[in-house]
């Protein structure tokens, strides 16, 4: 069963454009098999929505506590409530914009997992360290530490989404063959689902499905509903 996640980061702009684009991609998604979708809207638009069919609903992050005083955070409890099932943790707008480290990842991580919310972890090597061929210490270096202290049984809860840096929102995807690559090295350590994003749109998300990944995290493309709905399609056919 292919995995193609939405991450509408901060859009749409308004409750009724969310509504709207949420209702095209239920509809467009709706007896597709083979596929499972999860959307990820700002925080503020979930209570409007639920999951449905195949289409479950997620979050783009959460904060490491349950409850408490932490101005400005959400609980993955609060997550929990509005029937939330997969969040993102990790993703690199959040390591590089708001300074999350692997340690914060993982603590991240450890209470989504205590709360049976699925985390969906992002890990990607930046242009400088593509460019310098660190790429595997990086990736290494960021999964070790953001499951650090996580017991193995859990693991398998996890997802894993590789989502090169310089491939995020810029319009050049990472070559499929070198995604390959990566994907058989993340492999060795890691077992259970590895999704592929990175400018991902539906001329090429067959490309990564055929190399193996178990599914897409998709930014720009998922605002699109057409767009989104022919991505799932493809995975659809892929399963
Ligand atoms: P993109 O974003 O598809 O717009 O490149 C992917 C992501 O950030 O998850």
């Amino acid at each position: 069963m292919k995995l193609i996640v939405g991450n509408w980061k901060m859009n749409p702009p308004n409750l009724a454009q969310a509504k709207r684009l949420f209702s095209l991609v239920a509809k467009g998604a709706k007896n597709l098999k083979g596929v499972r979708v999860v959307i990820c809207p700002p925080f503020l638009y979930l209570p409007y929505f639920s999951s449905k069919n195949h289409l479950f609903l997620g979050a783009q992050n959460c904060f490491w506590e349950k409850t408490g005083a932490f101005t400005g955070e959400i609980s993955p409890l609060m997550l929990k409530s509005l029937k939330v099932k997969y969040v993102i943790l990790g993703h690199s707008e959040r390591r590089r914009i708001f300074s999350e480290t692997d340690v914060m990842v993982a603590k991240k991580i450890k209470t989504a997992l205590d709360l049976k919310l699925n985390p969906i972890l992002c890990i990607g090597e930046d242009l400088k360290e593509r460019k310098t061929k660190k790429t595997r210490i990086v990736l290494k270096k960021q999964l070790k530490g953001s499951l650090s202290g996580l017991k193995k049984e859990k693991l398998s809860q996890v997802i894993l989404a590789y989502e090169p840096v310089w491939a995020i929102g810029s319009g050049y995807p990472c070559d499929a063959k070198e995604a390959k690559d990566t994907l058989i090295f993340l492999r060795k350590f890691f077992k259970n689902k590895i999704l592929y994003g990175g400018s991902v749109n539906s001329q090429n998300a067959r490309f990564y499905l055929e190399a193996g990944f178990d599914g897409l995290l998709i930014g720009g493309a998922s605002l699109k509903a057409q767009e989104f709905i022919k991505i799932i399609k493809i995975a659809s056919l892929k399963q």
